[in-house]
This record gives structure tokens, C-alpha cells and sequence, in this order.
């Protein structure tokens, strides 16, 4: 008789059920509407995500962004709840680590509008910057990560070189 082998109780969530998550929150009313927000930056309440994922809920002002940074490790998922972002992202994977400056080839951006309702998830070493080009209205999104953020490394990007400018800890956001 085979022994089954035994199945850990924490299943490692997918980046399909982090964008079920986050689909989910973003349709709390309720939740969505309790973030504090502010004209002049933004904001942010941590959210316990599945299975140990890292979860987030962010107010993001008119004209403000993110600026170009990965997640290096972790896979996750983000929706937009109200308002609406954008999501200027590569389609090239990039090597994670060993260089300082990158020149891109033509042809890996990408550019996705993300009304309320629409969101992604997304893989490792996944590079992009997240906005509100709304000059008038707030945005709120839901982001969940898995494992929790280890880093976020920060580019800054002229042209089609990405040049990696610091790497951001956990102690710089908690
Ligand atoms: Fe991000």
C-alpha cells in the first residue's frame, strides 16, 4: 500500500488566487472606503493576504506613480478598486542580477489601463511602474505578494536604459 505523502497545511498561493484575492477586496465597498486618502501623497493599509502573502491597499493621488521597480522574487497580483491606474511594464525578462545599467531593445513595452475592476497578476523579476495620470481623480488599488516583498529594487530609466538605482528592504516600508 502506497503512503500518501504528506501535504504541508500552508499551500504556496498561486498568482492566480493572489488576483482572486485581489479582485475579491477590491469589490469590498466597504473596505475600499475606509483608506485614508491625501492630495499630496499616497496611502496605505496592510491587508493579511492568503497563505501568508503580503497584501496591500493604496491610495494613489493624481499624478502620482511609483516610478520603475520590481519585486525581485515574489509573484503577485494587483487590481484597481475605484479611479483608474496605469501599468507601463517590459515584456523582456530581465537577467536579476550582475549588472548596474541596461539597454532595452525596441518593442518590450508595454502599456495597460486598468479602469476599477481590472487588474493582473504577475511572475518573477517583473519590472514595471504603476500611475494615476488623472489629473483630477484619486485611485485605489489592491496588491498582494507572495512570498512577502524580500525587496524591491528601483530603477531609474532614460530613454531604453534602465539603470538600477537602490534596493528597498522590508525595514524601509514596514
Ligand atoms: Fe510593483
Amino acid at each position: 500500500m502506497s503512503v500518501s505523502p504528506s501535504v504541508s497545511a500552508v499551500s504556496t498561493p498561486t498568482q492566480a488566487e493572489l488576483l482572486d484575492f485581489v479582485r475579491r477586496t477590491a469589490a469590498d465597498a466597504q473596505l475600499i472606503s475606509s483608506l485614508p486618502l491625501d492630495p499630496e501623497g499616497r496611502t496605505w493599509v496592510r491587508l493579511e493576504g492568503p497563505g501568508g502573502s503580503e497584501a496591500w491597499l493604496i491610495g494613489w493621488p493624481p499624478g502620482t506613480g511609483t516610478g520603475w521597480h520590481d519585486h525581485a522574487e515574489s509573484v503577485g497580483a494587483f487590481v484597481t478598486a475605484s479611479g483608474e491606474l496605469k501599468e507601463n511594464s517590459l515584456t523582456a525578462r530581465l537577467p536579476a542580477d550582475g549588472w548596474k545599467t541596461l539597454e532595452l531593445t525596441e518593442g518590450i513595452d508595454r502599456e495597460r489601463r486598468l479602469p476599477a475592476g481590472k487588474g493582473r497578476s504577475f511572475g518573477q523579476h517583473h519590472v514595471h511602474e504603476v500611475l494615476n495620470e488623472s489629473t483630477a481623480e484619486h485611485a485605489i488599488s489592491v496588491h498582494a505578494y507572495y512570498p512577502p516583498l524580500p525587496q524591491i529594487r528601483r530603477y531609474s530609466r532614460t530613454g531604453h536604459v534602465l539603470r538600477l538605482e537602490h534596493v528597498e528592504r522590508p525595514e524601509d516600508w514596514q
